[in-house]
């Protein structure tokens, strides 16, 4: 028999606890199951077929060419080979870079797109596709977009409008941009 006065008040008080405590179901494992097996299965398949169910194509933000710029200039159309000589190579002139075939003048991030700096690689050409998947893969550099997620366009526009056009002043467009333009509007007649 346990003699009770040989007992620690700690040791008593895990006695108690053992001998009261023992047997009691667990709070947690009374609870009641958050969802029935017709819940989960239902689930599944409402899961399964949010999967199958054909994904909508997520539309780049419109991009039009204005007739004049805010500052009466008219847009400049940039060939690719005029593109190419505002890589940040020639100090004489300013870096550009091309995102959805707009133009804009970065000399002022040359600490990012200057010779030698992380994003040079994105200068002097549109790279629109490297910008959409945050890549400076050489294979990348295209304005080509085909086959990209809707979350890789939406971040092209991220960069389009809250990088470029809101950080930098827009000087033109790509040639590629403005035909494809023209292109648009002989359809639609
Ligand atoms: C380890 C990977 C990377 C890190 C840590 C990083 C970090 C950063 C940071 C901190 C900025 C903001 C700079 C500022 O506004 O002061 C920035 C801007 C930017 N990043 Fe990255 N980056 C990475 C990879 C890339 C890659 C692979 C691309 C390829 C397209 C990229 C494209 C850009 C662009 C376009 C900007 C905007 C620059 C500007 O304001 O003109 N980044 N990055």
């Amino acid at each position: 028999m346990l003699n009770m006065n040989t007992l620690t008040p700690f040791a008593f008080l895990l006695l108690l606890g053992l001998v009261f405590g023992h047997g009691k179901p667990d709070a947690d494992t009374e609870k009641e199951p958050v969802m029935t097996k017709e819940e989960i299965k239902s689930l599944r398949q409402a899961l399964k077929e949010a999967r199958e169910k054909p994904q909508v194509p997520y539309v780049l933000k419109e991009l039009t060419i204005p007739e004049t710029f805010e500052n009466g200039e008219k847009p400049k159309i940039f060939t690719d080979e005029e593109l190419a000589k505002h890589d940040g190579s020639n100090p004489d002139l300013p870096i550009l870079l091309a995102c959805k075939g707009e133009v804009f003048d970065v000399t002022e991030g040359k600490d990012f797109y200057g010779p030698g700096n992380a994003y040079n690689a994105l200068t002097g050409k549109d790279a629109s596709r490297a910008i959409a998947m945050m890549s400076i893969d050489e294979d990348e550099m295209t304005p080509d977009l085909s086959g990209l997620t809707n979350a890789q366009l939406e971040m092209l526009d991220i960069f389009w409008e809250g990088t470029y056009k809101s950080k930098y002043p827009s000087v033109g467009f790509t040639q590629r941009l403005y035909d494809e333009i023209q292109q648009k509007k002989k359809d639609e007649l």
